[in-house]
């Protein structure tokens, strides 16, 4: 692109202050910031000024999960189901590891964070230790694709290789980049991270399969005759990837997605709920629980809304692969790195601005049928987000131990 390109793209979209700098930059730096002003979808940029609509949801209606007096009824069969599609390579888990953790607030990804106390014991470690359980009862190695960004790729990669990927058959590892986009202030402008650079986020973790399609890796999943995928988030230390008893219940429901559920502990408590939103399955996040919606109930009396989401999803692949239409924008305050007016960089201790993402669970309502699956929340579900308090490192330690983890 050229310079009067650039300078006919950013004026349509009023993002003119991303040139700010261009007289003082090197040739090279001009080109790689040219490149990147062509590269970036600047529309997604239009959406902060009517947020509104964003936001706009159908009907509400309750969708029954399947509870755990039910799966343990059935546990046999299910893991019986499950466990033939293991083995025949049907099953493989995606880890979903490009976000940018800054509510940890640790520089190295995730996944690289030690939850050990006596020892050494990292994220990716606790996930693939679960992972290797399935693969000792299978009696087989299953594919395992992760996703990463340009902000958290090399550390991820090398990592892992030096880790010797906790013991994983690298044969079956996978790694892909997701896509990027724009961070702008609270008025939708660009912020910029360099004098030649636009500030970037992971673009959400709903992208992920047009990226595992855009990196070239559907022919993989093709040729190993992969049906499933196993998606699930970097930061829950306790769940269980590939679990032959929830494959085998979403197989015999003949459902094409299932999801893993936990009883909500309170009726406000911040976790998307499973419902059917104009009749199709979807979620209803916490922001949008109505205290109509906290307080129905189902014919059993029970509150209708009573099972949250763990980002643990079954996903079937001919579905996925006819999934035409994009996906809701989200726009979420975050921290954003960025140059001041005195072109200096400043790393904000708090949020400041937006980034634009698309959501996995935005998936679910694309597709006709979900089976909610329960787990038992004290075993599967010990999210890592923030340091302390909730959902914190302090918290899972304590689950973990509680589990019988040596830490
Ligand atoms: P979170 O919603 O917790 O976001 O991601 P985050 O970026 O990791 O953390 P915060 O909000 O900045 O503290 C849930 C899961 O989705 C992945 C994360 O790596 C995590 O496994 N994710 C998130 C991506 O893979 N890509 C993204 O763009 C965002």
């Amino acid at each position: 692109m050229t310079l009067q390109q650039a300078q006919e793209k950013v004026k349509k979209y009023g993002q003119e202050q991303v040139l700010r700098y261009f007289d003082e930059l090197t040739g090279t730096e001009q080109q790689e910031l040219l490149d990147q002003i062509e590269a970036t979808d600047m529309s997604l940029m239009e959406a902060c000024k009517h947020q509104e609509e964003l936001a706009k949801r159908g009907e509400i209606s309750p969708l029954a999960a399947m509870e755990l007096d039910e799966i343990e009824a059935n546990k046999e069969s299910f893991q019986k189901t499950g466990l033939e599609a293991i083995r025949a390579g049907k099953v493989a888990a995606l880890l979903l590891a490009g976000g940018m953790g800054t509510r940890l607030g640790s520089d190295n990804p995730k996944g690289m964070y030690n939850v050990g106390i006596t020892r050494e014991l990292y994220i990716f470690e606790c996930l693939i230790n679960n992972m290797l359980d399935v693969v000792k009862l299978a009696g087989t190695w299953f594919h395992l694709f992760i996703m990463t960004s340009d902000k958290n790729h090399e550390a991820t990669t090398s990592f892992l290789k030096e880790k010797e990927y906790f013991g994983y058959n690298a044969e079956y590892i996978h790694f892909f980049k997701q896509e990027m986009a724009a961070a702008t202030d609270y008025e939708g402008k660009i912020l910029l991270e360099a004098k030649n650079k636009l500030s970037t986020s992971p673009n959400g973790n709903g992208g992920w399969f047009i990226s595992l399609q855009k990196n070239g890796l559907l022919d993989l999943v093709h040729e190993a005759g992969i049906e499933w995928f196993n998606v699930f988030a970097v930061d829950n230390v306790l769940q269980r990837i590939a679990d032959p008893v929830f494959v085998g219940a979403t197989i015999e429901k003949q459902c094409v997605v299932g999801a893993k559920v936990v009883r909500k502990v309170a009726k406000d408590e911040k976790v998307g709920a499973m419902c059917l939103e104009d009749g199709r399955p979807s979620i209803v996040e916490y922001y949008d629980m109505t205290p109509e919606l906290m307080d129905a109930v189902n014919e059993k009396g029970e509150p209708a809304y009573n099972f949250g989401v763990i980002l643990n999803y079954l996903f079937r692949v001919p579905e996925l692969e006819k999934m035409m239409s994009s996906l809701p924008l989200h726009i979420v305050e975050k921290k954003i790195p960025y140059l001041n007016e005195q072109g200096e960089l400043v790393k904000p201790e708090a949020p400041n601005g937006y980034k634009y993402e698309n959501l996995v669970l935005d998936m679910i309502h694309q597709l006709d049928s979900c089976l909610p699956f329960e787990v038992v929340r004290e075993r599967e579900f010990a999210p890592i987000k923030n340091k302390t308090g909730v959902d914190s490192v302090e918290s899972a330690r304590e689950l973990l131990k509680k589990n019988g983890v040596l830490l």
